[in-house]
């Protein structure tokens, strides 16, 4: 099976990679859903809203403070690294979307990555709506204030029940529309929009690769499953 998905790949002229969580698990970074995937006793459900933001500001950035120290300490890994140099070898023809904020893909030397989720290092003032990029760990008090208005900043992150970044949206749904292969690497695909991306490839034609150690919703669009961690089979596959 992973040599019929490295024909495919090799053969396509269009290749869209969708990756989630998972991909960052082998650098010690853990994933939201499954095992290690509780903070104290929370699930991401319930601290990544704007609910729980304007409830517990504090609980909530302890959470993204704590995700940015051990995102800080972390390392890409040979999963990241396979795919950042898919892309050097093959700049035209392929598009990584990730659900990912940790910025590993960027980290691993991937220069095109269209984050549909936003990422850790952003902040913005819920005041003034200035955006910055932060990257103190641990930040100097929680919640964080703005510079230049005093008002309180929440994570550059796209939480439950808001919009996508309208340009990495429409840059994923344009390459998952016309993608002869999609892989599908590391993500539980039970997050919308991101998830649609599989659908939607699957029904313009595209064949389409599960890399994940455990079986999803996305596994019965699959043409192939690769049952494995990513850091070992995206290197097989990619390279
Ligand atoms: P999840 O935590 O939901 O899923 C992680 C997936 O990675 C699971 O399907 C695991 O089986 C798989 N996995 C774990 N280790 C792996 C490995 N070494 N190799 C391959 N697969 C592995 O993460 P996402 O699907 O990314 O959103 O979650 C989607 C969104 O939900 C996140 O972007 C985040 C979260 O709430 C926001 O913050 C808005």
């Amino acid at each position: 099976m992973t040599q019929q998905a490295r024909a495919w790949l090799t053969g396509a002229r269009s290749v869209c990679v969708l990756t989630g969580a998972g991909i960052s698990a082998e650098s010690g970074v853990p994933t939201f859903r499954g095992a290690g995937g509780l903070w104290r006793e929370y699930r991401a459900e319930d601290l990544a809203t704007p609910a729980a933001f304007r409830r517990d500001p504090k609980l909530v950035w302890e959470w993204y403070d704590w995700r940015r120290g051990l995102v800080r300490a972390a390392r890409p890994n040979a999963g990241h690294e396979a795919l950042a140099e898919f892309e050097r070898r093959r700049p035209e023809g392929f598009t990584l979307v990730t659900q990912n904020v940790d910025g590993l893909h960027e980290r691993a030397g991937s220069l095109r990555v269209h984050r549909l989720h936003g990422s850790l290092w952003i902040v913005r003032c819920t005041g003034c709506g200035n955006e910055s990029w932060d990257e103190r760990v641990p930040l100097p008090g929680l919640p964080p204030r703005c510079d230049a208005c005093g008002g309180m900043l929440r994570p550059g992150v796209v939480w439950f029940g808001e919009v996508l970044p309208e340009d990495a949206l429409d840059a994923a749904v344009a390459a998952a529309s016309v993608c002869e292969v999609m892989v599908v690497a590391g993500t539980s695909a039970v997050v919308y929009p991101a998830a649609a991306l599989v659908p939607l490839a699957k029904r313009a034609g595209a064949r389409v690769i599960e890399v994940n150690v455990e079986e999803t919703p996305a596994s019965g669009l699959a043409d192939v499953s690769l049952r494995g961690a990513s850091g070992t089979v995206l290197p097989l596959i990619l390279l």
